[in-house]
């Protein structure tokens, strides 16, 4: 139902709703492998061992607006129907990382997605937050820090449309190079 970008942005949501200072989204792709995974580490104020237990349950949430919570559950989904799995792991007061993998020539595997609009929606939105955003292409590699990126700007928001034009960018110059490069 979802691209991979779009459980990225919920999942990394949940991360800004924990108040974390610093999110890492970190992709793998390896088709020799056969292999995809997708990680999001936060270190926000993590969960109890209640709630850790229950974040792949459609059915619990700490949230009192509705009943479900959704982002966790749905992307097990897509993990599970892709013969892949998630790992939840969170500490009180550390932070929260989520794992998931794929099998990454499976029919229902979700695709990527426009995870260059994702990154910059979170960027701009988040302007205190440090994002890092890493992706592995077999043997090619991305890397976007935002707080080397704030270093570099001096004081300047790194939410300035000229900023997030040059962020946007850089990621989807990289995309579009290595798009459907198999080596
Ligand atoms: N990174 C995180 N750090 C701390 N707690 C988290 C984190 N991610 C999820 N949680 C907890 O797990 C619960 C379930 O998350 P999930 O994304 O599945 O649903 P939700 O955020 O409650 O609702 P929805 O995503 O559907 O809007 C959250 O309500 C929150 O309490
Ligand atoms: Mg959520």
């Amino acid at each position: 139902m979802e691209d991979l970008s779009l459980h990225i942005l919920d999942i990394a949501e949940n991360c800004i709703t924990a108040q974390a200072s610093r999110v890492e989204i970190k992709i793998v792709e390896d088709s020799r492998a056969n292999f995809m995974s997708v990680e999001v580490n936060d270190n926000g104020k993590g969960m109890d061992k209640e709630l850790l237990e229950n974040a792949t349950d459609p059915f619990y949430t700490t949230r009192t607006t509705r009943k479900v919570g959704l982002g966790i559950p749905l992307l097990a989904q897509s993990a599970r129907e892709s013969n892949g799995d998630i790992s939840v792991k969170s500490e009180i007061g550390k932070g929260t990382s989520i794992r998931t993998t794929f099998q990454y020539d499976h029919i229902d595997r979700r695709p990527l997605g426009d995870i260059t609009q994702t990154m910059i929606i979170l960027i701009m939105s988040n302007p205190d937050i440090d994002f890092l955003f890493e992706y592995k292409k077999n043997d090619n590699s991305y890397n976007l820090d935002t707080t080397e990126i704030k270093q570099d700007l001096d004081g300047i928001p790194i939410n300035e449309p000229e900023v997030i034009r040059i962020i946007k960018n850089d990621i989807s110059t990289w995309l579009n190079t290595h798009d459907n490069m198999i080596k």
